[in-house]
């Protein structure tokens, strides 16, 4: 695709991407882009029984709409096709308490990597020997607290923290079961994957430097440190195997060497999360249990070739359980019809929400879908640009969509696929107030994060003038 000088907001024509096709009907939802319970009735979007129609009557919109039926089903999903693993959901995706408590009933772990995650979890009761604690730059107020806690494990990230960490257990008396997070040198993102000698990023020792043994080599030489075992993780929206096989590859040779150089034989090895999901049509995600048969073939095969025990493995999944589930209602406020150049013209519908509440299409040029969610219509699809209120014209929700060409005023869209970071991620840009969190089941609404009000935003502003 040649670059457009205005940006790739300007490049497409007036018919869209490639990948978009025009529907023959723009009411049908395209299911396997929504969570399982959602579905139309004479136009109206139900999700868990509840007309999002009703939500917005009660709630309001902008909304997040989590269908809980969906969510835990997904993490009981990765837990019965990874039943030999520990399975971690990675709360950066989505964290509430009522989300952390679906995760600690459905049998799975808690991966962690900030002291406000972790606030989440100790408020839900979330058992903490199933808690790992990631991050780069974990502060010292951070370890004192994990430990405390127990948490169940703490992924080490860099020499100063493995000095903090052995530190912090001494002057506690507590011990820490500990994982090195090393580099394989893969980045993967959805089906490619660069294999590369040179790891030039924040995350991890790297494997070809010597620093991960060197990290594994002073774990084992701090009394109160308990090393589990080495962790990787390679990307994000991964829909294969293939960036698996080369780092589970790189990550066992590793392993193997801890043995015979330090004598040191680990008990467990994780493959971090990054398991893609399916935003637009072009995406085509595996199921978890074809996942978890390639990967656990992949490391049994190396394992076997280098002679050495299987170590038991551990996942963690955020998006892939996460992201279906919810989706975001909005209410349209204006349509705007802007000439492009040649003549053909694209249609703009701004919502009551935007880069606020979704900042991936911006950050991440992101695709998403969407669908008109308060009615039927009979009027032929145009092709529509779905963007926010905020002063910003990257503002935008959803690149390319083609809704009923009557889309007005008070019509309400949904976007399916905002579960996983864009709550998370949410800011109060414009000043605008957080959109609430509402879960969804068997024909109940109940509201797991409240919206924000103005008292809230105003509650740190402590105006300083005395
Ligand atoms: N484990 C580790 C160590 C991670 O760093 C991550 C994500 C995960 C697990 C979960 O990955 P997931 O299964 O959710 O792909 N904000 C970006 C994604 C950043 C991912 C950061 N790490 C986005 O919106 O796409």
């Amino acid at each position: 695709m040649r670059a457009h000088e205005a940006g790739w907001a300007h490049a497409e024509g007036p018919r869209g991407p490639s990948w978009l096709r025009e529907p023959s009907d723009p009411n049908d939802l395209v299911t396997h882009l929504w969570s399982t319970t959602a579905r139309k009735s004479d136009g109206v979007l139900e999700v868990g029984g509840v007309a999002l129609s009703d939500l917005v009557a009660e709630h309001g919109s902008p909304a997040y709409v989590l269908d809980e039926a969906d969510f835990r089903g997904r993490a009981r999903a990765f837990r019965d096709a990874f039943a030999d693993y520990d399975v971690f959901y990675a709360g950066k995706a989505f964290l509430s308490i009522a989300a952390a408590r679906w995760i600690a009933e459905e049998g799975l772990g808690l991966d962690v990597c900030s002291g406000g995650e972790l606030s989440v979890a100790e408020r839900a009761g979330f058992p903490m020997a199933r808690v790992e604690l990631h991050g780069n730059n974990k502060t010292v107020g951070e370890l004192e607290r994990a430990v405390r806690l127990g948490v169940g494990r703490v992924v080490v990230d860099s020499f100063d923290e493995i000095e903090r960490l052995a530190a912090v257990v001494a002057r506690e008396g507590l011990p820490a079961r500990v994982m090195v997070r090393v580099t394989a040198g893969v980045e993967a993102h959805t089906h490619e994957y660069i294999a590369t000698a040179h790891e030039d990023q924040k995350f991890g020792f790297s494997i070809t430097s010597g620093d991960a043994l060197e990290a594994v080599r002073r774990v084992l030489d701090a009394p109160g440190l308990e090393l589990l075992g080495l962790h990787s993780h390679i990307g994000s929206q991964i829909f294969d195997s293939a960036g698996f096989e080369v780092a589970a590859k790189r990550v066992l040779a590793l392993h193997a060497r801890v043995a015979t150089e330090l004598g040191a034989t680990m008990p467990q090895m994780d493959l971090g999360g990054g398991f893609g999901i399916a935003y637009t049509t072009q995406d085509d995600p595996a199921e978890p249990a074809r996942l978890a048969a390639e990967m656990s073939a992949i490391v049994a095969h190396e394992c076997r070739a280098l002679g050495i025990a299987e170590p038991h493995l551990s996942i963690e999944p955020g998006r892939a359980i996460a992201g279906p589930a919810m989706c975001t209602v909005y209410e349209v406020g204006t349509v705007k019809a802007v000439r492009l150049d040649g003549g053909a013209v694209r249609t703009y519908v701004s919502v009551d929400g935007g880069m606020s509440d979704n900042i991936r299409t911006a950050l991440y040029d992101a695709d998403y879908s969407c669908t008109l969610a308060s009615r039927v219509s009979d009027a032929p699809p145009v092709l529509a640009r779905v963007v926010g209120k905020h002063c910003e014209a990257g503002d935008i929700v959803v690149k390319d969509e083609f809704l009923p060409g009557d889309v007005a005023p008070g019509d309400l869209l949904a976007v399916p696929g905002t579960g996983a970071y864009c709550r998370s991620m949410a800011s109060n840009y414009n000043h605008a107030l957080r959109p609430p969190v509402i879960a969804v089941r068997d024909g109940v609404a109940r509201v797991v994060v409240r919206r924000e009000t103005e008292d809230d935003l105003l509650a740190t502003d402590v105006g300083g003038l005395e």
